[in-house]
């Protein structure tokens, strides 16, 4: 047999190149990045920034190619951005609904696309579950209940003073608003010297808590003994408004918050804040975690918990250096 050395370079060339074709578009394929949209409630808290950070450092350590949509706290916002991941053929829509409820159709949307909903920190409320594949967040009915925990142990010191708490919800409608105050209510339910006297949303936010609090003192006075707030920055927010109607919070005013924030130490450090019961917002690495193990197929609980802790004054400062957010 011969063969010329030029069609031998040829037949060598044209292996070359389907060996560098094959090879070349399998590792595109390999390489080609998990595309996620995720829509966030907005930036109410020094909570939610953490949250933020925490899921953009995430996708960027895990080569996950993330679509942020910021909802600025409204529902229609987070919808537009969900309508908007689906037409982008997103591999997998992540978000923190503002609201519980309202997300049916949207959500059957991404079904019908083929598209995996994973929810963080908040839940909806759907009767069709498996519009979501799998809920990340903390327990905010047990928050709630370790919060009134906290201060019926508090009321032991004076049992026979009768205490009013003034309570600064979170957004109406949201699940750690909801939740919250009913894990309270439970938790202080059998004392019937603790009586909430006043309770309205500040929204989460530190200057929506302080206008709340200002309401509450114009009209109660000296009358408020206990502020439990559903979250740190409303609770900062009460802080200064106690301050500038002359009080001491903290001593003239037991004040009870939830998250666990830098400045909830610094708080508690200066002596202004009784206690936080933590919240995590670090779901970031979980998140991405659990976006590949449903890409790849892999079974995954639909109820995955985040483990957190209480704080009181009294452990703050020895604390404060391991605070992550
Ligand atoms: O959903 C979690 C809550 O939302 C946090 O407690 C609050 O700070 C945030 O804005």
């Amino acid at each position: 047999m011969t063969f010329s050395r030029r069609s031998f370079l040829g037949n060598a060339i044209q292996l070359a190149i389907i060996a560098i074709a094959g090879f070349g578009s399998a590792s595109a394929l390999a390489a080609k990045p998990v595309v996620m949209g995720f829509s966030q409630v907005g930036a109410e808290s020094e909570w939610r920034t953490a949250n933020t950070l925490s899921i953009k450092d995430a996708a960027k350590k895990d080569g996950i190619n993330l679509k942020f949509a910021d909802a600025q706290q409204k529902q229609e916002n987070q919808v537009k951005a969900i309508r908007s991941f689906i037409a982008q053929k997103v591999d997998v829509i992540a978000f923190s609904p503002v609201v519980e409820t309202g997300w049916d159709t949207v959500l059957r949307e991404a079904k019908a696309a083929k598209i995996p909903v994973i929810l963080t920190d908040r839940a909806v409320n759907v009767t069709d579950t498996s519009l979501y594949v799998t809920f990340i967040g903390s327990d905010f009915v047990e928050e709630g209940r370790r919060a009134g925990r906290w201060l019926l142990e508090r009321a032991k010191k004076t049992p026979d003073r009768t205490l009013n708490i003034v309570e600064l919800q979170g957004t109406v409608g949201s699940a750690p608003a909801i939740d919250r105050k009913n894990g309270f209510e439970q938790a202080i339910a059998g004392n019937a010297k603790l009586k909430i006297i006043r309770s309205q949303t500040g929204d989460f936010t530190r200057a929506k808590g302080k206008e709340v609090m200002e309401a509450f003192l114009k009209s109660q006075g000296k009358n408020i003994n206990v502020v439990y707030a559903h979250n740190d920055d409303m609770a900062i927010g009460a802080i200064q408004a106690i301050e500038e109607a002359g009080m001491k919070p903290g001593t003239d005013i037991i004040i009870i918050s939830i998250d666990g924030v830098k400045g909830a130490f610094e708080a508690m450090i200066a002596g202004k804040l009784n206690v936080t019961v933590e919240c995590s917002p670090l779901l970031g690495p979980q998140l991405m975690q659990v976006a590949r193990d449903v890409l790849a197929g892999k079974p995954v609980p639909k109820r995955i918990t985040t483990e957190e802790g209480v704080f009181p004054a009294e452990v703050a400062a020895k604390e404060f250096p391991n605070r992550k957010y």
